[in-house]
């Protein structure tokens, strides 16, 4: 594995130039067949590529350069980031087994677990994000499901006392790194087995393209590739190949979601209207301490919790918006703004009044503190 600092490892990884005519970034390959010289090459099993759904150039050369930055054994792509979710709890889980997930956790991970791996016979319960998980595990407890911070509520967790909690009672640790991705926060360095991207996010960082994948440390490589293969999943070429190109230039477009998203955050940490941001690099944050010891970097989502309005109110705000479009994504080049609705199940969540979620895009912080500045001018009118 390289040696290579990340933001080099991120243009210089999974490159299989030679093999290429020189093409720097691997081209895609569209595969169903893949045909063999000889009887005796496919008997042995020799080939790198044997059948389109199991790997082709295109997807190898994505899931070296994530393994080389998560610092795996090994890196599985498939078409999106509720896919790879449901991989690394069915790669683990089985009949009888329970599953101990965040509180926090992204909605369609609970609904996974509540509705779909029930009738398989898994059972789910639920961590306050923050506290020690010891009373939480079970003897039963096979997996604890992490997602830090949580992309709704932004709460930070101590992923490495989690860990050695859950490996003492002798269960795998999932992570749902999307918010950080690997060059903020590495999973497996912090005792997570298997590590969880979205890479439909910041990694493809254009807002088109579905994509996810899982890494996995030496002891659970073999496991994953075997489930990943006995379900039938796999990434197109196209797609892997927009998330090899995303990853060239994830550092410098990562710093500039994270730089956007202090500016907005601060300014609006100034305005009347707003009680509290939910943002971990900010100093008063309570996720502050860990998001500093562990993470190099804040990406460019976070929450704004607003002082009780009425729901005219906040359409008002939000409707408006020539700059931030109200959709559910984020990670892309643009800007978005969405209400957060937060179940919780182990501990209740209390809010001063309706809690926003932003996506800081990579436009001029100006127009967008000027597009806000404006959108709390129509709030007004409702308070
Ligand atoms: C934290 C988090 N994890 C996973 C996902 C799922 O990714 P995908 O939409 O690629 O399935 C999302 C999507 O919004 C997310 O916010």
């Amino acid at each position: 594995m390289s040696e290579d600092r990340p933001d080099t490892r991120l243009t210089s990884e999974g490159r299989m130039s030679a093999e290429h005519f020189g093409v720097i970034n691997t081209p895609v390959y569209r595969a169903s067949t893949i045909l063999y010289p000889d009887l005796k090459t496919l008997k042995a099993n020799s080939q790198p590529y044997t059948y389109g759904r199991r790997g082709t150039p295109s997807t190898q050369s994505f899931e070296d350069a994530i393994s080389s930055l998560e610092g795996a054994a090994r890196t599985v792509s498939v078409t999106s980031g509720v896919q790879a979710i449901a991989l690394a709890i069915l790669s683990v889980c089985g009949a009888g087994d329970h599953i101990l997930v965040v509180d926090s956790c992204y909605e369609p991970t609970r609904t996974l677990c509540e509705r779909t791996l029930k009738r398989f016979g898994i059972q789910t319960s639920y961590y306050a994000p923050g506290g020690d998980i010891t009373a939480d595990l079970r003897p039963n407890t096979k997996a604890v499901f992490c997602e830090s911070p949580g992309s709704l509520t932004f709460e930070v967790q101590d992923i490495a006392a989690i860990a050695a909690a859950a490996h003492a009672g002798g269960a795998s640790v999932l992570m749902d790194n999307t918010w950080a991705t690997p060059l903020f926060f590495q999973p497996l360095a912090h005792g997570v087995d298997l590590s969880i991207q979205a890479a439909t996010k910041y990694i493809g960082g254009h807002a088109d393209v579905m994509l996810g994948y899982v890494s996995a440390n030496e002891r659970h490589a073999g496991k994953l590739h075997q489930v990943h293969g006995d379900l039938g999943l796999y990434a197109s070429g196209d797609d892997c190949f927009l998330g090899l190109r995303g990853l060239r230039t994830l550092a410098v477009r990562l710093r500039q979601h994270q730089e956007t998203g202090l500016k907005l955050a601060r300014w609006l940490k100034s305005r009347p209207e707003v009680a509290r941001i939910l943002h971990p690099a900010l100093a008063d944050d309570p996720g502050h301490v860990l998001w500093k010891r562990d993470f190099s970097g804040a990406c460019g989502l976070f929450g704004i919790v607003l002082k009780p309005v009425s729901e005219a109110g906040v359409a008002a705000f939000a409707d408006g918006l020539q700059h931030f479009g109200i959709g559910y994504s984020w990670g892309g080049f643009e800007s978005l703004i969405v209400p957060a609705h937060i179940r919780r199940t182990a501990r209740p969540y209390t809010a001063e009044g309706p809690v926003l979620r932003i996506h800081a895009g990579l436009e001029d912080p100006a127009d967008l503190i000027a597009d806000l500045e404006r959108g709390f001018d129509r709030l007004k009118n409702h308070i």
